[in-house]
């Protein structure tokens, strides 16, 4: 498919150019240049790819019963979802958190970004067919989106780590639209400390990881609308959400 004919509000320059897909994936990313913590993550989460839902369904029920799940719904259910309405996840994933949008996902245009080329073929491989859906492989940082294309903007689990949070909102507020809705989520250094610098599968990659919630609060500009940070999952989650200044209000649930 040409990238004009899609439903993804592509860069102009970029879509004229061309954009190449594989296996149904719009490949905005080099990933020959990835850089620093991203490069070290991709790896990782191509590696886990096959495993992760998995690990969730199953080990994260062991540890933890249904909490993932309802924390999952109660994150979703900060955003304005309305039929017709255009949101873009920043890194999708496999796409556990789609099955929590309190909405018709036939309704709402859903354009899923990631790093990793492994994790996006999970997420089209279980919902390309339930949902409308389209999968961009790129960076955070370097968003391939129009300015202000956005109703809803919203990342889930990755920012803490990424090479540069700071740009990766900047580039998140960028392609919002005036009033859009935003939500920015990740785990706790509580969380991780426990959890992955433990964990068999992640210990490796994670153990100089540091992290410190105030470093991604203040990547935050002071301009936006009606922030707040809240706490989820007995301290172990933070979501942070915001609108975007501009004529439209649309305040996070
Ligand atoms: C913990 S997983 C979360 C996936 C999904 N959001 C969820 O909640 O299940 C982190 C995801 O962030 C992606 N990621 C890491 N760094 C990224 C970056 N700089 N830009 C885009 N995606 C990134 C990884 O490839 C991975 O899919």
């Amino acid at each position: 498919m040409n990238p004009s004919e899609s439903d993804i509000p592509f860069k102009p320059g970029l879509a004229a150019a061309g954009i190449p897909m594989r296996d149904g994936i719009w490949q905005c990313l080099d990933a020959s240049q990835v850089q620093g913590s991203n490069a070290r993550y991709m790896r990782m989460y191509d590696r886990l790819a096959r495993w992760y839902d998995l690990g969730e369904r199953w080990i994260g029920r062991l540890l933890y019963g249904r909490s993932i799940a309802r924390m999952r719904r109660e994150l979703m259910a900060s955003l304005p979802w309305r039929p017709g309405c255009r949101a873009l996840y920043v890194s999708i994933g496999t796409g556990m958190d789609l099955a929590s949008i309190p909405a018709d996902l036939n309704a709402i245009r859903l354009i899923g970004a990631d790093l990793s080329q492994g994790m996006l073929c999970r997420c089209r491989a279980v919902w390309a067919r339930k949902a409308r859906l389209e999968l961009v492989r790129c960076q955070a940082e370097e968003l391939p989106f129009q300015d202000g294309a956005f109703d809803i903007v919203f990342h889930v689990g990755g920012i803490n780590f990424f090479s540069d949070p700071a740009q990766a909102v900047r580039e998140m507020l960028r392609v919002a639209r005036p009033g859009a809705a935003l939500l920015i989520a990740d785990e706790t250094a509580e969380h991780i400390e426990r959890q992955y610098k433990r964990s068999l599968f992640t210990r490796r990659d994670f153990r100089d990881a540091r992290f410190d919630l105030s470093a991604i609060e203040s990547c935050i500009p002071p301009g936006v609308l009606n922030r707040r940070t809240r706490l989820l999952w007995q301290g172990r989650f933070y979501c942070i959400t915001f609108s975007k200044e501009g004529a439209r209000p649309c305040n996070p649930a």
